[in-house]
């Protein structure tokens, strides 16, 4: 193995983090499925299978690197809300925490001076403002259209492509 049980353990957490946050994904993208919101449903599909591929490059990068994947155990996914900003709060919220447990990795490969481990955190540190920022306009915007106007969300994600 060529980085330390700590770090494959903590890589190991960071992609059930990954995995619980697709699933997450799934479930809101089929709640707006669900109230005909199509485009919010399909920015969050997209969204979850981005989740996976975040995984699936931890899960190599182990390979890589000869350690051990270990999965953990991932909870259930919450399914129902009470408002469409409610469920894009969770995102956004899941995406803050996925950028402190990044960076709390990020730390931990300077202490131990793994270099290779810093080079492929990089790739998520860039990402996660990305992430962090695409989930604060999502918040945004529905906060001012309000819940009897979410439809206009839906005109927002065709004008933007997000
Ligand atoms: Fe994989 Fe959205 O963080």
């Amino acid at each position: 193995m060529r980085i330390s049980t700590k770090m494959n353990a903590a890589i190991n957490a960071q992609i059930g983090m990954e995995l619980a946050s697709s699933n997450q994904y799934l479930n809101t993208a089929a709640y707006f499925a669900g109230r005909a919101l199509r485009k919010l449903a399909e920015f969050f599909f997209k969204q979850s299978d981005e989740e996976r591929e975040h995984a699936l490059r931890l899960i190599r990068y182990l390979n890589d690197m000869d350690g051990t994947v270990e999965i953990p155990a991932i909870g259930a996914a919450r399914s129902s809300f009470d408002s469409a900003e409610e469920a894009i709060q969770l995102a956004y919220d899941s995406e803050v925490k996925i950028t402190a447990s990044i960076n709390a990795l990020m730390e931990q490969a300077i202490e131990e001076r793994d270099f290779a481990t810093q080079e492929m955190l990089r790739w998520f540190v860039n990402e996660q403002v990305e992430e962090v920022s695409t989930m604060d306009d999502m918040l945004k915007i529905a906060r001012q259209v309000g819940e009897r106007n979410i439809i206009m969300v839906e005109a927002y994600l065709v004008h933007e492509e997000v």
